[in-house]
């Protein structure tokens, strides 16, 4: 392993933002801002609940994750067309090539669309021609992982891959999110099985609020190649020798975990633990219009706030290039810019 300069302490909140990071847990529908929600309504001519952007953000106080979920749905539903797709996409972009994001892996929540009586081409095809587009130019890489909603049957989840068939080209994978307690992973088993067959990487949210239980059965019934969230597993000591052992990923969301209660507050975090454990933990913003930061914002605030070091600000970013489904040239290539950006750091300071 490289052996990480010495940096210090004043000068690491800025390393934090200038490192080549990826980004592994962000729902897009998570991206949409409040402005961007009353644009849309205007556009497509809907009516919103709220006076104002203010209001709609003054409403962003959580208690749990239902609490937010409920709120998410919501602001999800002004999207209607390709356009408001690929707005919602590029826009996420833009920000997270500012974020100094080098390769971002989207999550997208198509049965909360279908529901509404958007095609899934139509949100598909929007999200993949902003991907297309951001890569030519910004130069950042992105695909796409189509989530299963954890709250609705196996049978829309099934009706749900069959409608995304045509378009299995244009994502890399599945995941599963929502409403995690009582909706245990095993539920979507053969779901998954059959995603295996047809080649596509495999993920799941557990863990965030569930028990160890969860993410031991996303694991082993689902067969998944990451875990999202995954903080619970602090509570079983056999899980965390598991997950070290066989390096499955966790993607972490501080701030998300800060604002859905998940630990009395961002001081808390199990972060350092994770790490400690030597666990493949990464950082990721979740849903960052309605958490207060996206990815620069995760790793300042979790660094500032439980006094992380140089070293695993290097372990987290080379983490997320280890963790992520692209090709081993992009992440050796990707490992490089951040070596040197280490060494830059250490010279000038
Ligand atoms: N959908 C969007 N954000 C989520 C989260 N943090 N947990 C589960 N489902 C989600
Ligand atoms: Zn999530």
């Amino acid at each position: 392993m490289f052996k990480v300069p010495p940096v210090s302490a004043p000068r690491l909140q800025e390393l934090l933002r200038a490192m080549p990071k990826a980004e592994l847990h962000i729902h897009i529908e998570g991206s949409l801002e409040p402005e961007l929600i009353f644009a849309l309504a205007q556009r497509n001519d809907l009516p919103l609940p709220y006076a104002s952007v203010e209001a709609l953000r003054q409403a962003y106080a959580f208690s749990n994750l239902q609490s937010f979920l409920d709120i998410y749905y919501a602001g999800a539903s002004v999207l209607l067309h390709e356009q408001d797709f690929y707005d919602m996409a590029r826009a996420y972009l833009a920000r997270a090539a500012m974020d100094n994001v080098a390769h971002a892996e989207i999550f997208f929540d198509p049965q909360t669309h279908i529901a509404r009586g958007v095609a899934i081409e139509t949100v598909i095809n929007g999200l993949h021609r902003a991907c297309a587009d951001a890569r030519a130019e910004l130069g950042i890489s992105a695909t796409l992982i189509l989530c299963f909603l954890r709250h609705l049957s196996e049978a829309s989840a099934f009706e749900t891959l069959e409608q995304a068939q045509p378009l299995l080209d244009k994502i890399v994978g599945v995941g599963l999110d929502s409403s995690e307690l009582g909706h245990p992973p095993e539920k979507f088993a053969r779901v998954f099985a059959r995603c295996r067959e047809l080649g596509l990487h495999l993920v799941a949210h557990a863990g965030e609020e569930g028990p160890p239980a969860y993410i031991w059965s996303a694991l082993d019934m689902l067969k998944v190649e990451r875990i999202d969230h995954g903080v619970q597993a602090v509570h079983d000591a056999a899980l965390m020798r598991r997950l070290a052992q066989d390096r499955i990923p966790l993607t972490v969301c501080p701030l998300s975990n800060q604002k859905l209660c998940v630990f009395p507050s961002l001081a808390d975090h199990n972060l350092r633990q994770l790490l400690d454990a030597g666990l493949c933990a990464t950082v990721n913003s979740d849903d960052p219009a309605y958490f207060g930061g996206y990815i620069n914002e995760n790793f300042t605030q979790v660094f500032a706030a439980t006094g992380l070091t140089p070293r695993n600000a290097y372990q987290l970013a080379f983490n997320s290039f280890e963790a992520s489904f692209a090709s081993n040239a992009d992440k050796r290539m990707w490992e490089h810019r951040l070596k040197e950006t280490f060494e830059r750091f250490a010279e000038q300071d």
